[in-house]
């Protein structure tokens, strides 16, 4: 009976622990940003949005925001190589509703290919964004690295809340 309670007082004690810890961890998430592709120019031809692309900062969970004449154009997502040869032959997905408002989530850390099809490409209706991981700042400087593994504070902070949880459950 004592020993269980004792045990339950600890749980408590982590599970605040834990909480807490995740508190924190979400107080330094962020929130998803919604990119107006092409800005006041949005999507159409005639516009270079390679230098749109290079002024923003995409980060896994954001989403882009297609905004053009429904009439005219479309958005699909291709690879790189159709990217740079203006083909949609083999895309990899229609983003088009039809509204002339389409939304597209990244999803991955990877670098996002898009273009409209019908000729539109060779007018400058592409897009390539790089998607980025969202890493808290200041980062403090990588501690450990081994075979690629970068410990840094929530690393380690997560690993010392999974050991005091070990602990408290067969200690
Ligand atoms: C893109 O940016 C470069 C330099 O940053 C500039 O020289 C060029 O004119 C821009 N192109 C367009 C189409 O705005
Ligand atoms: C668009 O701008 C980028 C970066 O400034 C440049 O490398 C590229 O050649 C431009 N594209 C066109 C079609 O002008
Ligand atoms: C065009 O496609 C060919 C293969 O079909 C590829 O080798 C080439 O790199 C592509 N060009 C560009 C600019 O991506
Ligand atoms: C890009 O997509 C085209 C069309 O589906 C395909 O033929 C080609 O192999 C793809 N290239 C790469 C590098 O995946
Ligand atoms: C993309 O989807 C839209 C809406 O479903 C459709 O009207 C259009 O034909 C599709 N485009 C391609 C290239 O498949």
């Amino acid at each position: 009976m004592r020993r269980r309670s004792g045990g339950a007082v600890w749980l408590n004690t982590v599970a605040v622990v834990v909480a807490t810890a995740a508190m924190l961890t979400c107080a330094m998430c962020r929130n998803p940003v919604r990119h107006l592709v092409g800005g006041k120019q949005r999507w159409k031809p005639n516009f270079n949005y390679t230098n749109w692309s290079l002024k923003q900062t995409f980060y896994v969970g954001d989403w882009l925001y297609f905004v053009y004449d429904k009439h005219m154009f479309n958005v699909l997502e291709v690879n790189e190589t159709s990217y740079g040869n203006c083909t949609d032959q083999g895309f990899i997905f229609n983003i088009t509703r039809g509204a002339g408002r389409d939304v597209f989530e990244l999803t991955q850390p990877k670098p996002y290919y898009f273009l409209a099809s019908g000729g539109y490409c060779y007018n400058g209706m592409k897009v390539a964004v790089n998607v980025v991981e969202f890493v808290q700042a200041p980062q403090p400087s990588p501690a450990i690295t081994s075979g690629g593994y970068v410990v840094t504070g929530i690393n380690q902070l997560i690993m010392l809340l999974m050991v005091v949880t070990v602990w408290a459950i067969f200690g």
